[in-house]
């Protein structure tokens, strides 16, 4: 797929969505960049082919919707619980209820993942570590980095090159960590220089 440009996502037909999109996020799903992160998601999915997403945090399913956006990749979502208000059925969406930390091999074979959990600092910490310790190569991406000081403590801490995506993200705070600077994907794109889309 061609990769979106970040200065059309406002402008995005996301269209394909509605029907899975439930509750409370129906307000927010659509919303532009700098106020929710669903766009920046769809145009992160764009800058892959034939990758595995791994989206923590499902909850209604909506980041994992937005990573589907690109056929060409396969998201795995987890939540602790089903929260789901309507059946997500779409070929390339997984959603797994269980502690994705259970699913390392995963978790480290993907190039992206979303965290967006519960935001109090301690599962944030817990994948982080885990991720640092297995030599992760891939791109995390946090939502919510300033929503709170635990939060905010935890972006601070982070030793790895991270790049603060809030005003293409979502207005509580969109971090991204890149683990491997060589990772050609994303070293040379507008992605990595926010301001410069
Ligand atoms: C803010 S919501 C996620 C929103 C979703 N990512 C989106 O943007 O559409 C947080 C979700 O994380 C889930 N959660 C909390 N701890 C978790 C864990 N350890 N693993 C997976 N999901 C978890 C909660 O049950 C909740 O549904």
């Amino acid at each position: 797929m061609e990769r979106t440009d970040l200065a059309d996502m406002g402008s995005l037909d996301l269209e394909q969505f509605r029907p899975y999109v439930s509750g409370f996020y129906t307000e927010f799903f659509w919303s532009q960049p700098g106020v929710e992160h669903y766009r920046l998601l769809v145009h992160f999915s764009t800058y892959f082919d034939g990758a595995t997403f791994i989206d923590l945090g499902t909850s209604h399913g909506c980041s994992a919707l937005a990573l589907s956006y690109n056929l060409a990749n396969r998201v795995i979502s987890y939540d602790v619980e089903d929260l789901k208000e309507c059946p997500i059925e779409l070929p390339n969406i997984e959603f797994r209820v269980k502690n994705a930390l259970e699913d390392s091999a995963e978790l480290l074979a993907s190039p992206l993942i979303l965290l967006d959990t519960y935001h109090d600092g301690v599962f944030e910490q817990e994948v982080y570590d885990f991720l640092t310790q297995n030599c992760y190569k891939g791109l995390l991406l946090l939502d919510d980095i300033f929503v709170n000081t635990a939060m905010r403590e935890f972006w601070d801490g982070i030793s790895h090159t991270k790049i603060d995506l809030t005003m293409c993200g979502h207005w509580s705070g969109t971090g991204l960590v890149v683990f491997d600077m060589e990772n050609d994907t994303l070293r040379n794109s507008s992605i990595l220089t926010p301001g410069g889309a």
